[in-house]
């Protein structure tokens, strides 16, 4: 069986391949169809952009398709910066300034109205067009300055008290345990693991 995954993203890539080792699923990317024109990410919600990124893919290639779309929701901002969360301080895309933009709009806010979380929807469509949506969520709070220097992002604004450190200083592996993207993706596997099967299709 064959998948596309709707990003030329190399580490979203290598990470799924990862989670799909024991399924003997052949993995594509974006990065073997370059003259697919690119999905045009305007839905007002995690869920539409990720169908929406999984139907073009699907329809383009005709194989299984899967694709995700993340972002911070902050609960003072009323979920912003929410689907905007790439390109919150405006184009190019740019973390420092996304953080700096994030740690202004927070600032002299006091910790317990500093609640937040990430959340990540994975859309999985077949080439009949059938659509499955994963999501994922981990709750956190934003820090009043940047703290570890792993991972990309708002992960250094990111506390998680369960670790007593933000996004930044967790491994790889932890992050993984908790994230909203590894909770969506175990899931995600779920379904494959059905659609493998010929339990759905
Ligand atoms: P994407 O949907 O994976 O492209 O993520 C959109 C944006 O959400 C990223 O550019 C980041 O600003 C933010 N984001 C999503 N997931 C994470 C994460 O795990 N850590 C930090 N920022 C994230």
């Amino acid at each position: 069986m064959k998948m596309v995954l709707a990003s030329g993203n190399q580490g979203k890539l290598t990470e799924l391949k990862t989670m799909l080792a024991h399924l003997n699923i052949e993995v594509l990317s974006l990065a073997d169809y370059p003259e697919m024109p690119e999905t045009v990410e305007d839905g007002h919600s995690f869920e539409s952009n990720a169908q929406k990124k999984a139907r073009e893919a699907a329809e383009y290639t005709g194989l299984l398709a899967l694709a995700d779309d993340s972002g911070l929701e902050v609960d003072f901002l009323n979920g912003q910066p929410g689907v905007h969360s790439a390109r919150f301080a405006g184009e190019p895309k740019d973390d420092a300034a996304n953080n700096e933009k994030l740690l202004q709009l927070l600032k002299g806010l006091p910790w317990e109205k500093r609640t937040a979380r990430f959340r990540c929807v994975i859309a999985i469509c077949t080439p009949a067009g059938e659509m499955y949506t994963a999501d994922g969520s981990c709750a956190g709070f934003i820090l009043e300055q940047s703290r570890g220097d792993g991972g990309f992002g708002y992960d250094p604004l990111f506390y998680v008290p369960q670790y007593d450190k933000t996004f930044a200083e967790l491994t790889m592996e932890e992050k993984n345990k908790i994230s909203h993207r590894g909770i969506a993706l175990k899931k995600a596997v779920q379904i494959l693991e059905r659609i493998k099967e010929g339990l759905i299709r």
